[in-house]
């Protein structure tokens, strides 16, 4: 984990998204699933962010302006500097025998970099509409449903699910796919564990999820 001020190489809008692509640095790109701590211009926090894709020269994140700190982050501009921590927490175990990757929304985030480490496997991703589809883009082999048809319908057996999207969409992915890598969310303050804002309760124990998580395995979540 090293913290480094990192330049903007370039913004891409990809639907509502934005696809921001940092001057990498010395930062290491981590394992797919694990998170960076980005700090938006002129916001006090952090905001916990998942690497999407990484190059020799640029980490992307894929950001989604819901808030102030994700609308201040998703507007940088070229040469604009983004202090960054990372990387953060546990990723996704990549050994797998038949992996199957299935988004929902922004969750599509760190499955770019996912597909890439794991030999573009086949993916399956639901978004809300056609405007947030064009993020399936960033996917190899992705088929997509749009809503009211839900992703979990094209979970197919035999395959090792590695997830991520909205807490209903994990717990859904965890009824149908028990043996799942899920990557969960919480508001994150500090990301390495100090401040318990992340504190999330796994089998009756209190666990902070930049620490523990955030990929757990549904058995274990
Ligand atoms: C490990 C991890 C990886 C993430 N990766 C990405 C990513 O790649 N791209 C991306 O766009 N977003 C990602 N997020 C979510 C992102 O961090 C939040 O959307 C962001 O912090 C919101 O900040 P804000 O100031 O824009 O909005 P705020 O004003 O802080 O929040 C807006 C609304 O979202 C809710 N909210 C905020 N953060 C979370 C959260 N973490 N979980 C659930 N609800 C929340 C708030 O309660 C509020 O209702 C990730 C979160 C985690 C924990
Ligand atoms: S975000 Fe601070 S302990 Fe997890």
């Amino acid at each position: 984990m090293r913290r480094e001020t990192l330049a903007v190489a370039g913004v891409d809008r990809i639907g509502p998204y934005s696809l921001v692509r940092l001057r990498r640095g010395s930062l290491e790109s981590g394992v797919p699933g694990q998170f960076f701590m980005l700090s938006p211009p002129g916001r006090l926090l952090p905001r916990p962010m998942s690497l999407c894709l990484a190059t020799r020269k640029e980490l992307g994140f894929l950001i989604d302006p819901i808030g102030p700190g994700t609308r201040a982050l998703a507007e940088v501009v070229r040469n604009q500097r983004v202090a960054v921590l990372g990387p953060l927490g546990n990723g996704y175990l990549l050994e797998v025998e038949r992996p199957l990757l299935v988004g929902g929304g922004i969750g599509v985030a760190p499955l770019p970099y996912l597909s890439e480490r794991l030999g573009r496997p086949p993916a399956v991703l639901g978004f809300r509409t056609e405007e947030h589809a064009e993020a399936a883009a960033l996917v190899p082999n992705a088929e997509i449903v749009l809503e009211p048809r839900l992703v979990t319908e094209l979970l197919r057996p035999g395959h090792d699910v590695l997830a991520c999207g909205p807490t209903p969409m994990l717990e859904a992915v965890r009824r149908l796919a028990p043996t799942s890598q899920l990557a969960w969310e919480a508001p994150m303050a500090c990301g390495y564990g100090a401040c318990y804002g992340c504190a999330v309760e796994i089998e009756g124990v209190l666990k902070r999820l930049c620490v523990e998580g955030p990929v757990l395995t549904a058995e274990a979540a």
